[in-house]
């Protein structure tokens, strides 16, 4: 990736309608099941995100064939159950979850596997699948060994007993890692979750045609199961549509539609967030496909009012785990809001792919924001007026791709440096930002 600044210039409004790519949660996992079930998948509108198709490279490398066919359509045909050894380190780049949910899928494989990321990912806390994955291995012949807590992740793999897993930390990224050995262990495995996190990985288990069920807090699943290739669409994603959700809050009279978007209820807080910060939605329509609800949503917003102050909006506690990835976005649209925010209980977004506590705060004051910043979360509050500034993505998509959009209400030009990081997850957003935005 080459180095990309992106000036950003006042706008006058936000209108337009959009399909999103594919959501990059639901990607990686219909890409790593494929890779594993028999026969061939076709998944349509497959996210055009680096991170994805880090996963796809790593399922190549683990023996199952991929076909991009056309634009957003990929077609995998799995390897039936039996990865091979690798003959060079999986190459997970800027991916979190393909560095952790693959370690659960190949676990249970009779080979060496190095998990290698880049200089993001290699700082990143892995001891959080070391753990249940040691679990699994009990007694037997497998490891798995870290440097320091981070990458390079080895793993020696071979065959795993099923256990009971209390997840302490609120991350969809572990459980599923857990789900997928589990599927693979001899017996039972159940993992409890205090805090509901995102449920992709129950919904795409069940697609491939794996037995799984939910009790309470607690999921289980017996192994060894086999999966089977299923076709299809991934819905649009939500946390890509959710900056231009909240650019379309900003502006009296703003205007978008987004079809075949993501509206899986462990995900959709954003869209009663956004209502209450003063949008106004309908939902279009609605289906389900793999479990998974998708529809077309239709957003306008009123002016945002300048006088009254209120209560900040408040976001803790299992809010925050399911908000976790449109915090950057909701916090640097927060002081253009009448309320502001005040997140709490959000320590996980220090270990992203950036510290976003940290890049969200200096970004803000650079903007001209008045706020404060707690170990675990951020006050920003509203009726604030900001100016054009460099902004210091830090690596990070998401930073890079929130604070374009809070360019969008700053008097003067503001400057993304680092913009490139936005094709992590969403290479089109800049196009996207600019045909949306009225100047
Ligand atoms: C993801 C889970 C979350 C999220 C990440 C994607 C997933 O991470 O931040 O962008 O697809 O399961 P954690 O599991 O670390 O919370």
């Amino acid at each position: 990736m080459s180095p990309q600044t992106q000036r950003i210039q006042f706008a006058h409004g936000f209108r337009g309608s959009l399909t999103l790519p594919g959501d990059k949660s639901i990607s990686h996992r219909y890409a790593m099941l494929a890779g594993l079930a028999e026969g061939t998948s076709h998944l349509s509108n497959f996210s055009t995100g680096a991170d994805p198709h880090s996963t796809l490279a790593c399922m190549e490398a683990l023996g199952a064939q991929v076909v991009r066919t056309e634009e957003r359509t990929v077609t995998i045909t799995g390897v039936g159950g039996s990865f091979r050894q690798p003959t060079a380190p999986l190459d997970c780049g800027n991916s979190g979850s393909t560095m952790r949910m693959l370690s659960g899928l190949i676990a249970p494989h009779p080979h060496t596997f190095t998990l290698i990321g880049d200089a993001s990912l290699s700082q990143r806390p892995m001891e959080r699948i070391r753990k249940p994955l040691e679990q699994f291995f009990a007694g037997g012949q497998g490891s798995i060994n870290l440097s320091d807590g981070h990458a390079p992740v080895v793993i020696h793999g071979g065959p795993l007993s099923g256990m009971s897993f209390d997840a302490l930390i609120p991350s969809a990224q572990v459980k599923t890692a857990v789900l997928f050995a589990g599927l693979q262990a001899t017996g039972l495995t159940t993992l409890t979750e205090k805090i509901r996190t995102r449920d992709h990985t129950e919904h795409a288990l069940r697609a491939f045609g794996a037995a799984l069920t939910r009790s309470g807090e607690t999921l289980s699943i017996s192994g060894p199961q086999t999966l089977h290739a299923i076709n299809a669409t991934v819905p649009g994603d939500l946390s890509s549509a959710a900056f231009f959700l909240c650019a379309a809050l900003l502006f009296p009279d703003s205007h978008l539609v987004l079809d075949a978007l993501g509206m899986n209820p462990t995900r959709a807080a954003l869209l009663d967030v956004v209502t209450a910060l003063g949008a106004r939605m309908k939902v279009l329509s609605v289906e389900e496909q793999h479990g998974e609800l998708i529809g077309t949503i239709q957003v306008n917003a009123d002016p945002v009012p300048r006088s009254r102050s209120q209560q900040p909006l408040e976001i803790s506690g299992a809010l925050t785990a399911q908000l976790i990835d449109e915090l950057p976005i909701l916090a640097a649209i927060a002081p253009y809001t009448a309320s502001g925010i005040r997140v709490r209980d959000a320590k996980e977004l220090r270990v992203k792919e950036s510290d976003r506590i940290d890049l969200i705060a200096r970004n803000l004051r650079a903007m001209g924001a008045t706020l404060t910043e707690v170990e675990d979360g951020l006050d920003v509050p509203g009726n604030q007026r900001l100016h054009g500034a460099e902004i210091d993505a830090g690596g990070d998509h998401r930073i890079a791709m929130a604070f374009a959009v809070a360019a969008l209400r700053a008097h003067g030009d503001s400057l993304i440096l680092g913009a490139e990081h936005a094709a992590v997850s969403f290479p089109e957003f800049f196009t996207h930002l600019n045909t949306l935005s009225l100047r």
